[in-house]
């Protein structure tokens, strides 16, 4: 099913210059972009956008850690896309993410893990996840070449 996801580079992936080389691994795999912007995450937003993991014991260096430098929140669209994505960026925690996922070439730990997708085991979350971000007018309709 042709369906959208939402997946976001992290601040870490920013620093590091890496932000560039991750977009483009979906590019690469011939995903279409819809929906892409570069922004600093205010306090709240990071804490709706991470709402799920408000009791954990990580979850304030997650907010202090996602609001402490520019994301890049984007929509990428195609066949089984969300399921697709997580094959692509790999295990959360990088000791367990395989060499030729993303977070398995780059991540340092499970904080900076270097970019974020929407969970393809929660329903709800793409169409909770790209609302929390986008508009609907900022997602573009385009025919995209083969
Ligand atoms: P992400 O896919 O963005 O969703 C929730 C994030 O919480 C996850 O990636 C990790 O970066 C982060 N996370 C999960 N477990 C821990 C932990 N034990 N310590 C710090 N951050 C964590």
């Amino acid at each position: 099913e042709r369906e959208r996801t939402f997946v976001m580079v992290k601040p870490d992936a920013f620093a590091r210059g890496l932000a560039g080389e991750i977009i483009s691994r979906f590019e690469e795999r011939g995903l279409k972009l819809v929906g892409m912007k570069l922004e600093v995450l205010d306090r709240e937003h990071a804490e709706e956008h991470y709402g799920e993991h408000e009791d954990k014991p990580f979850f304030d260096d997650l907010v202090d850690f996602i609001t402490s430098g520019p994301v890049v929140p984007m929509v990428w669209e195609g066949e089984d896309a969300t399921r697709q994505v997580r094959q692509m960026i790999g295990a959360t925690d990088p000791a367990e993410a395989a060499p030729g996922t993303i977070r398995g070439d780059y991540a340092l730990d499970l904080g900076r893990n270097v970019v974020h997708a929407a969970d393809h085991e929660d329903e709800g979350a793409n169409e909770r996840e790209i609302s929390l971000f986008f508009d609907d007018d900022e997602l573009v309709e385009y025919d995209q070449h083969d």
